[in-house]
């Protein structure tokens, strides 16, 4: 029978997955599957596309990352522990289970990057979504982590406190940016640090991946810092998804 896959979301004009899975299907010679885009406006849609015949997982996008936790029978430690779902496997008994790939993409992409990483402290750059899967990996692996806000009160500093205290910058030589910060089209863009404090001991992840260089990244390298783009992690996640899909 065939095997169906998709994406859910709103809206869904440019997927990542959507060529992913396509190009996957194709070069690995992958017969009798399928993935579609499921753009639907109301989360309740969601239970006609359960209906599809074969169908065997989901990815989940904005807006749905949560509200898909009403219609799955479980979830692993992922997607509790980020407290958000991309990923729905659906058993062959059509018991439904909610991941959070994002989780294991950068974890595995950092512990690659960095087998050293436990012994870092890490700062975290900006509160939202995707920093969500990051301060989960962070927390599970024991990495002291200092979250920087625009607003004090959702992480541990704001961005004016972090420039008065530039030993801050000393400490935590891990540092993640995960604001949007520096994304196309607005490229010169990049959190507000103090770059000169930066040097060869500090190791700079962005989330980002297009552009493959962000200004932030530019100002690190320059003064010697190793970097890493989001690519991999984006990688990671979509074949992660395709791991708990047929395991
Ligand atoms: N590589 C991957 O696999 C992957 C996965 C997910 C996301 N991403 C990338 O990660 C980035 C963030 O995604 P997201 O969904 O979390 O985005 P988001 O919700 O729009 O922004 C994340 C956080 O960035 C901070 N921020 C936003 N605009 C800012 C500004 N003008 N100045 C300073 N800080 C700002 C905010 O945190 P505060 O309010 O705390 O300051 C915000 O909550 C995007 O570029 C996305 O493409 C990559």
């Amino acid at each position: 029978m065939k095997k169906s896959y998709g994406l859910i979301g709103f809206p869904l004009s440019h997927s990542f997955s959507k060529k992913y899975f396509s190009n996957k299907f194709l070069t690995e010679n992958i017969k009798d599957c399928t993935y579609e885009l499921y753009e639907i406006d109301e989360i309740k849609k969601v239970d006609q596309i359960f209906q599809i015949e074969g169908l065997q997982g989901l990815n989940v996008t904005i807006p749905y990352k949560h509200d898909i936790m009403a219609y799955l029978d479980g979830l692993d430690h992922s997607a509790k522990k980020v407290g958000a779902v991309n990923v729905v496997k659906i058993s062959a008994e059509g018991h439904r289970t909610g991941f959070n790939s994002d989780y294991y993409g950068f974890r595995r992409s950092l512990e690659t990057w960095l087998p050293e990483v436990k012994s870092y402290h890490a700062m975290v750059l900006g509160i939202g979504g995707a920093a969500r899967a990051v301060l989960a990996v962070l927390e599970d692996l024991h990495i002291p982590t200092l979250k920087v806000s625009r607003d004090a009160t959702k992480g541990d500093i704001d961005y004016h406190e972090l420039l008065r205290r530039p030993e801050l910058l000393h400490k935590h030589k891990l540092i993640i940016n995960t604001t949007p910060l520096g994304m196309l089209p607005n490229t010169d863009a990049k959190p507000g640090i103090d770059y000169s404090q930066l040097g060869k001991e500090h190791f700079l992840y962005d989330l980002i991946y297009n552009p493959a260089e962000t200004s932030f990244l530019a100002e690190g390298k320059k003064r010697g810092a190793h970097t890493k783009n989001g690519l991999e992690m984006l990688e990671l996640q979509a074949e992660k998804s395709w791991e708990i899909w047929n395991s």
